[in-house]
């Protein structure tokens, strides 16, 4: 049977710095009470009118594929990541072969959140063992700055997230000694109002949101109830990236690098300290770029790599939690 590897990695993230301070202007927030509660510094915001996540993670998907070093041409579906696509529907997938300019491929879009792009791995790891496809286009790409609630009212949730896109090209390989050993995902929907973005949707659709005209209607902005959504994370990284070392009969200790999803620095580091690892095996820039959900993993991932914090032969974990809640984790061989 064939392996899964990551043979190509590439990021994108918009111009548009957005420092703590800059937030002050419209709500009220601090730089200390943002970096004490979440460790972000800054996050990028689109603001050309011309960036959306497709954009954003077209671009993505050019660097991961020139990182590849194999032409368009070679990849044979996509998979793309994102709770913020450009349209209700069709999903992004369809833009980015469009954009791209490749054969009538297949496009899938995946829809889960924070954990979308371990997901979209288990999904391509699947189809490369197969032996259906060789080449996969994984993008986890994100515009949140537009529809986050930039005001006191929605600052619990506006400060945190933030735009950015990354992409992976996953490969067909047959080296033993390297490649995806095993993707473990779970769910538990009786959380999913937990954090969530309600309408407009089937359940709230537009014309029903526009009659009522509440002031106070806050359905169309992400609500999350950041306490709980944080107990459980804390529990569930724990948990699943156990699941993944214990099928591979490897210990923390093993790890050369965890790569969580940029949630938040706290719950990051929560996680290193339960599992006592140790600095040089956790990387995190949510500092940099805030939560950018779907894309938060394939942006560090890249940046890893452009640091030299992953080497070839390197025990990698990937792993995430968030919405639905959904939370999954990834263990490979660089
Ligand atoms: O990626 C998907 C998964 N997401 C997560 O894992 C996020 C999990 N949750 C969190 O990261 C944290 O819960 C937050 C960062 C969202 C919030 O931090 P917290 O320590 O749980 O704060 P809190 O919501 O309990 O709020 C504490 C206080 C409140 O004021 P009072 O009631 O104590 O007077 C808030 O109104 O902080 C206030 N507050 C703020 N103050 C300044 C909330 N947001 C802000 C803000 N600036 N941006």
């Amino acid at each position: 049977m064939n392996k899964a590897i990551i043979s190509g990695m590439g990021f994108y993230v918009p111009d548009n710095v957005v420092r703590n301070a800059d937030l002050t202007g419209f709500m009220e927030t601090s730089d200390e009470w943002i970096q004490e509660r979440t460790g972000i510094k800054e996050r990028r915001w689109i603001d050309d009118p011309q960036e959306n996540t497709t954009s954003m993670g077209v671009k993505a998907a050019e660097r991961a594929i020139k990182d590849a070093g194999i032409d368009k041409s070679d990849i044979d579906f996509i998979i793309f990541a994102t709770l913020s696509p450009d349209y209700y529907f069709p999903g992004p997938g369809v833009s980015v072969q469009e954009q791209l300019g490749l054969d009538t491929i297949g496009a899938l879009d995946v829809r889960n959140q924070c954990s979308g792009f371990v997901y979209g791995l288990s999904v391509a790891d699947q189809y490369i063992k197969t032996g259906m496809y060789k080449n996969i286009l994984l993008i986890g790409s994100e515009y949140h700055s537009g529809g986050l609630e930039k005001t006191t009212r929605g600052r619990s949730v506006s400060v945190i997230f933030g735009d950015g896109a990354g992409a992976a090209v996953v490969s067909a390989s047959d080296d033993p000694d390297r490649g995806i050993l095993s993707t473990h995902l779970h769910s538990e929907g009786k959380h999913a109002e937990e954090l969530t973005l309600i309408g407009p949707s089937t359940s709230r659709w537009v014309d029903r949101i526009m009659s009522e005209n509440d002031p106070l209607d806050t359905s169309y902005y992400p609500y999350m109830n950041g306490n709980f959504v944080f107990k459980h994370a804390v529990t569930r990284f724990p948990q699943v990236i156990m699941e993944a070392l214990q099928a591979n009969n490897k210990q923390p200790s093993d790890i050369d690098l965890l790569v969580p999803h940029q949630a938040n620095l706290r719950i990051s580091q929560f996680v290193q300290r339960s599992m006592k690892l140790n600095d040089d095996q956790v990387f995190n820039n949510i500092q940099k770029y805030g939560n950018t959900t779907a894309a938060s993993i394939p942006i560090a991932i890249a940046e890893a790599i452009a640091e030299g914090k992953i080497k070839d032969g390197d025990l990698v974990c990937l792993a995430a939690f968030g919405s639905g809640f959904t939370w999954a984790s990834a263990l490979m061989v660089w």
